[in-house]
C-alpha cells in the first residue's frame, strides 16, 4: 500500500523504485487529497506510521505547521489555491509536538493549469543540518581561542615595551622580543594549518604526483634534526629494498613526515625508528604500494586515545601543539588513496604507520 502506482515494474516510468529507500521522506497525495504514499523515511522523520497516514486526508495526515503556528494546508492549499501553481519551495516547518522539519512540495497537473492530480511532498530531517552547524560553531570557537592566547602575549609584550623601554636591560628586552617571535609563528603556523584543514574539508586538497624517493625524504628530514642538535643515535631508518616506485606529492609527503617525526621526538622519547617497505597485494603478490611506519620509545599514545588522535584539536599532552597535525596528516595521507593506522610500537611507544599506493600516472599504467 505503501509503494506509488507509478513505480510498479514495467510502468513506462522506469524500473519499479520503492519508495523506502529514498533517504528523504516522501508523501504523496491523490486528486482527492487522499495519502497513497507515505515512505519509511517519513516515518522516522514525522514518527507517524504509515499505516496511521495512508488513506487520509493529506492535511490530517500530515497536520504541519509554519513557524508562527498557522496551519500550512490551509495556507498553501495545493487543491484550491493558484491554478498554476505547481511547487512550493523547500521551507522550515512544525510537526505536532514542535520537531522541525524541512518541507518541499509539487503540485502534479496532468494539464497545464488543469485541476492537480497529485501533491508530492518530500521532508527532510534538519538534525543533520544542525549538527554540521554545530560543530562549525564549535570550531570557530577553537579556532579564536587557539588566536587569542598567542595575540594576547604579543599585545602584551609590544605595549610594555613600548611604554617602558628605557626601563628594561637589553637582555630583558631581548627575551621578551624573542616570545613575540615565537607567538607570531604560532598565529601563522596555525593559520597555515587551518587552510591545509578548510582544504581537505572541503575536498580541494591538490595532490600534484611526480616520483618521489621516500628513504631520500626520511634522510632530509632525519639531518635536518640532527644539524639542529638532536643526537645522531636518536634515529634508525630502516629501508626495505627493492620499493616500488612511488607516485605522490613531494610537499605533502614532506608534510606528513615532519609531523610524525615532530611528534616522535616532541611527544615520545628514545630511538624515533622509521621501518619503510613495500607492501604487498594478497592476491597478486606484486608490489602495490610503500608504506612507512615511524614508532618511539615513549608514552605512547593510551589505548582509550587511539580513535581520537586523528581528530582536530585533539591533544594528549600539554607540550605546546595545536593538535591539528594528525588530521592533516591523514588528510594528505586520504587524499593520495592511502591510509593511516595509531598502534603501540613494540617499544612501548607510539606507532604511526601509512600505506601509499603507487598511483603511476593513467599514461603509464
Ligand atoms: N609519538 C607520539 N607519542 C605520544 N603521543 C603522541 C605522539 N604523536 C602524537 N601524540 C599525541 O597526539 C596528539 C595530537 O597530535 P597532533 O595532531 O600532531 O597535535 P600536536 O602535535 O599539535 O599536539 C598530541 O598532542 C599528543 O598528545
Ligand atoms: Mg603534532
Amino acid at each position: 500500500m505503501r509503494r506509488l502506482p507509478a513505480s510498479r515494474p514495467g510502468d513506462p516510468a522506469g524500473p519499479g523504485i520503492d519508495p523506502d529507500e529514498l533517504p528523504d521522506g516522501l508523501v504523496v497525495a491523490d486528486e482527492q487529497g487522499l495519502v497513497i504514499c507515505f515512505n519509511a523515511a517519513a516515518e522516522r522523520i514525522t514518527a507517524i506510521p504509515a499505516a496511521e497516514a495512508l488513506g487520509r486526508r493529506l492535511d490530517k495526515a500530515l497536520p504541519l505547521e509554519d513557524l508562527e503556528g498557522r496551519r500550512w494546508w490551509q495556507l498553501t492549499d495545493p487543491y484550491g489555491g493558484l491554478a498554476i501553481r505547481v511547487r512550493q519551495p523547500e521551507r522550515n516547518l512544525l510537526l505536532p509536538g514542535g520537531r522541525e522539519v524541512l518541507v518541499a512540495a509539487r503540485y502534479v497537473r496532468t494539464e497545464p493549469t488543469g485541476p492537480v492530480h497529485r501533491v508530492v511532498v518530500t521532508l527532510r530531517d534538519t538534525e543533520a543540518r544542525r549538527r554540521t552547524e554545530r560543530s562549525h560553531a564549535e570550531l570557530i570557537a577553537t579556532v579564536a581561542h587557539e588566536l587569542r592566547s598567542p595575540l594576547t602575549s604579543v599585545k602584551g609584550f609590544t605595549a610594555t615595551l613600548l611604554a617602558k623601554w628605557e626601563r628594561f636591560t637589553d637582555d630583558q628586552k631581548r627575551l621578551m622580543l624573542e616570545t613575540v617571535d615565537a607567538d607570531a609563528d604560532r598565529v601563522t603556523r596555525l593559520i597555515a594549518e587551518l587552510l591545509d584543514i578548510s582544504r581537505i574539508d572541503s575536498g580541494r586538497l591538490e595532490v600534484r604526483r611526480q616520483p618521489v624517493d621516500i628513504g631520500a625524504a626520511v634522510g632530509r628530514h632525519i639531518q635536518a634534526y640532527v644539524a639542529a642538535g638532536q643526537p645522531a643515535d636518536r634515529f634508525l631508518l630502516r629501508l626495505e629494498q627493492p620499493l616500488p616506485a612511488l607516485w605522490a606529492d613531494p610537499d605533502k609527503i614532506d608534510q606528513v613526515l615532519s609531523n610524525l617525526l615532530e611528534n616522535a621526538v616532541r611527544h615520545g622519547e628514545g630511538t624515533v625508528t622509521i621501518d619503510i617497505t613495500p607492501t604487498a597485494s594478497p592476491r597478486e603478490g606484486e608490489d602495490t604500494g610503500t608504506s612507512v611506519t615511524v614508532s618511539d620509545e615513549g608514552p605512547g599514545i593510551p589505548e582509550e586515545s587511539m580513535n581520537r588522535v586523528f581528530t582536530r584539536f585533539w591533544r594528549g599532552s600539554k607540550r605546546g601543539g595545536t593538535g591539528l597535525g594528525l588530521y592533516i596528516v591523514k588528510g594528505i595521507v586520504e587524499a593520495h588513496g592511502g591510509t593511516i593506522t595509531v598502534g603501540r610500537a613494540p617499544g612501548g611507544g607510539a606507532e604511526f604507520r601509512f600505506t601509499l599506493p603507487v598511483a603511476a600516472p593513467a599514461y603509464l599504467t
